[in-house]
């Protein structure tokens, strides 16, 4: 039902975790996909190959590098000469908590905004001004639980910028919609990554899986599907909202 044929879209950190589950889905539905990667080459190179090298471009860019970003922009465009979807993946959870040192705290904030924020936000105004000028477009934000539910101590970085990437998100949704650009936050739970797997190390399983009904942690295709139906366009009056995926352990 879901046919992305036609349909070019990036994503950011597609190397690994929940943007690998996310390019194997639009991939299996057909789309052309632009997969960014920022130190995980030979992954993202193996995940072209298996989606097809006919359908993928890979591109590398230090998300923390604005420059970087701005020519990863570029090139992707350069690829088909256009981009219908924008899906910003790539984000990182670094821990360091009010008790931490001052340098140690700073740098984990630093870092974190750079990334989840700042990034995603010069990707959305790239996006923007291509989308305006094509007639419409979609930007897809991918956020957390913890924007909504709030995250431990170590996390209140991570929680605050998911939180600031849900309040873009919706303005753009409200500036731009009659522009046809449709914005959307998708805010999983914790879903079976590297960065759970941190997060599991530090907290232990039961903390991640306990107050989750459906028993289980997500999957990062759990998150594609949703992201495939998001880009289809077939959603396109829900913009602005937020697809929780976390199995009913924070409802909303
Ligand atoms: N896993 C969860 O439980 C969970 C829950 C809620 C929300 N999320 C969100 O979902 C998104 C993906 O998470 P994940 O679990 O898949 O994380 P992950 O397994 O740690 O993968 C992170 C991805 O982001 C890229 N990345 C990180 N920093 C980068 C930088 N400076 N420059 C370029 N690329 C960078 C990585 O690329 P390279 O490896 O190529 O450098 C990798 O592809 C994140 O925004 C995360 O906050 C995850």
């Amino acid at each position: 039902m879901i046919d992305l044929r036609g349909k070019v879209i990036l994503i950011t950190g597609a190397s690994r975790g929940i943007g690998a589950g996310i390019a194997r889905v639009l991939g299996k539905a057909g789309a052309e996909l632009i997969l960014h990667y920022g130190r995980s080459r030979a992954q993202a190179e193996a995940l072209a190959r298996e989606i097809g090298l006919d359908r993928t471009r890979l591109l590398e860019a230090d998300l923390s590098r604005e420059e970087a970003l701005l020519r990863l922009w570029e090139e992707a465009l350069r690829w088909r000469g256009r981009i219908d979807v924008l899906v910003n993946n790539a984000g990182v959870a670094i821990a360091a908590a009010p008790e931490s040192d001052l340098e140690q705290w700073r740098a984990a904030w630093e870092e974190t905004w750079r990334i989840n924020v700042l990034a995603a936000a010069h990707l959305c105004r790239e996006a923007i001004a291509h989308f305006r000028a094509r007639g419409g477009g979609v930007i897809i934000n991918i956020a957390s639980r913890a924007a909504f539910r709030g995250d431990t101590p170590e996390y209140l970085a991570y929680a605050a910028s998911k939180g600031a990437l849900v309040a873009l998100t919706r303005s753009i949704a409200r500036g731009y919609g009659s522009d046809n650009i449709t914005a959307f936050v998708v805010a999983p739970g914790f879903v079976r990554t590297d960065m759970a797997e941190a997060f599991i190390q530090r907290y232990g399983l039961d903390y991640v899986t306990g107050d989750i009904p459906l028993g289980q942690m997500a999957e990062p295709e759990d998150v594609g599907y949703v992201v495939a139906f998001l880009a289809s366009g077939l959603a396109r009056h829900a913009t602005g909202a937020t697809i929780d995926i976390n199995g009913a352990s924070y409802v909303h």
